[in-house]
C-alpha cells in the first residue's frame, strides 16, 4: 500500500498542521486515539482500513495508552500488528504516542507514576507495539502520593534512553502542571504536550489547563471532543441507543443511556444551533475546538472510515464567525 503524507483529500481539503510549543512537533488539527474500536472484539480489517484512511488523509498522529482496548493492552498489541504486517516501512510517517499511569498489572507498582511503573510500563508497550520508541510519553494521570520529582526524574531517564523522542503529561491539574514543566524545563526535556477533555459540554479547562498550556509554551491535544459520539446528535430524537454505539456497547464502561440521558438537553441546544448555522453539529463541535486560542489537535475516536473523514473534514475550514461563536457562549 502507498499512502501520501498531508495528502489532497478529494472533497474534504487538506488537513492542516500546529506546532506544538517550541518544538519540531507539528501534530495534524485532526488526531486519532484508539482508546476505543481497536480492541481485542474488534474487527482487524475494519481498524486497517481506519488507520489506511487516515494516513491517506494526512493524519499522522496515533494516541494509544497501555491500558487501551479491552482488554488493557490489547489495542497496542493490534496497532502493533497492523504496524507489523500492513503498514510496514510507514513508521517515519507516524507519530505515535503512549501513556503509563492507569492500573495495568497487580500490586504497588502496576498502576500511577513511580520510576518503576513509568519505566515498566514503556518497556511493556514497546513490545506490545513491537517498536523501539514511541514519539511521545505521557504520565497518564497526575499520583498524588508519589513525588512529582521522582516522576519526572522517570520521564527524563525514558527520554535519555532514546525510548521516547519527547514528553508529555496528561490530565494534570494547572499548579501541578506549572511545577512539572519548571522540573522538566530545567532538565532540559520540555513538556511539549498536554492531553485533556474539552469539548462544548465540557469547558472546564478554559480556567485551569488552557490558560496554563498557554502560559509554559506547550502543546494542549484536547480529548473526547466529541463527548463520546454524544456531539454527533446520534443519541438524540430515539429511546433507543443505536445499535453498535458506544453507548450501546457492553464492553464500554464509559458511556451509558443514563450519561446519555444526563447530557441530551444541552446537546440539543446546540443541534438547534449548528442547524441554524447550517452546520452539522459534528463539524460544529470539531471547528468550534480548532478555533479556541491554545488548542494544537483535537483528538478524536473513530469506529468506521466514515465516521474518521467526517471528522477530518473539520480541518482546513473557514473559521465560525463572532456571532455564532457568541450563540455557542451562551448556550452554556
Ligand atoms: N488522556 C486521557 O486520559 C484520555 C481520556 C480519554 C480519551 N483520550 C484520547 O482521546 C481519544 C478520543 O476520545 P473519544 O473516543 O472519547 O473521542 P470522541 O471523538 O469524542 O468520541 C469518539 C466516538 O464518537 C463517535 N463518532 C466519532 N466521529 C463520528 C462521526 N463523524 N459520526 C458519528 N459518530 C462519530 C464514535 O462513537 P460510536 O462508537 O458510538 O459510533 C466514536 O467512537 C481516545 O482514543 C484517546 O486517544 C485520552
Amino acid at each position: 500500500m502507498v499512502f501520501t503524507n498531508a495528502a489532497v483529500c478529494g472533497n474534504i481539503g487538506f488537513m492542516k498542521y500546529r506546532r506544538c510549543g517550541r518544538s519540531g512537533i507539528l501534530l495534524p488539527e485532526i488526531s486519532l486515539g484508539l482508546w476505543h474500536n481497536f480492541g481485542a472484539g474488534d474487527e482487524r480489517a475494519q481498524n486497517a482500513a481506519i488507520i489506511g484512511r487516515a494516513l491517506e488523509l494526512g493524519i499522522c498522529h496515533f494516541d494509544l495508552a497501555d491500558n487501551y482496548g479491552p482488554p488493557p493492552g490489547s489495542a497496542e498489541e493490534r496497532f502493533g500488528s497492523l504496524l507489523q504486517h500492513e503498514f510496514a516501512g510507514h513508521r517515519d510517517e507516524m507519530f505515535i504516542s503512549t501513556k503509563a499511569g492507569h492500573l495495568m498489572w497487580p500490586g504497588p507498582y502496576g498502576d500511577w507514576g513511580s520510576r518503576k511503573h513509568l519505566i515498566a510500563g514503556l518497556d511493556q508497550s514497546l513490545r506490545r507495539m513491537k517498536l523501539d520508541y514511541v514519539d511521545v510519553f505521557y504520565h497518564h494521570r497526575p499520583d498524588a502520593d508519589t513525588p512529582l520529582e521522582e516522576t519526572i526524574e522517570a520521564l527524563v531517564q525514558i527520554v535519555r534512553s532514546g525510548k521516547a523522542l519527547y514528553i508529555g503529561l496528561s490530565k494534570y491539574p494547572a499548579a501541578a502542571f506549572n511545577r512539572a514543566c519548571a522540573m522538566l524545563a530545567e532538565a532540559r526535556v520540555p513538556c511539549l504536550l498536554h492531553q485533556y477533555r474539552y469539548n462544548l459540554l465540557d469547558r472546564s479547562c478554559e480556567t485551569g489547563m488552557l490558560p496554563a498550556t498557554r502560559e509554559q509554551g506547550c502543546g494542549s491535544i484536547v480529548f473526547s471532543p466529541l463527548a463520546q459520539g454524544m456531539l454527533t446528535g446520534k443519541y438524540l430524537g430515539t429511546p433507543a441507543l443505536p445499535a453498535g454505539s458506544r453507548a450501546e456497547r457492553t464492553d464500554s464502561i464509559f458511556l451509558d443511556a443514563d450519561k446519555v440521558a444526563a447530557d441530551a438537553a444541552r446537546v440539543a441546544a446546540y443541534q438547534a444551533i449548528a442547524a441554524e448555522a447550517g452546520i452539522p453539529l459534528t463539524q460544529l463541535a470539531l471547528r468550534w475546538l480548532l478555533q479556541r486560542n491554545g488548542v494544537s489537535s483535537v483528538l478524536i475516536g473513530a469506529r468506521t472510515v466514515a465516521q474518521l473523514e467526517d471528522c477530518a473534514a473539520a480541518s482546513g475550514q473557514e473559521a465560525l464567525d463572532g456571532e455564532l461563536m457568541e450563540r455557542i457562549d451562551s448556550a452554556i
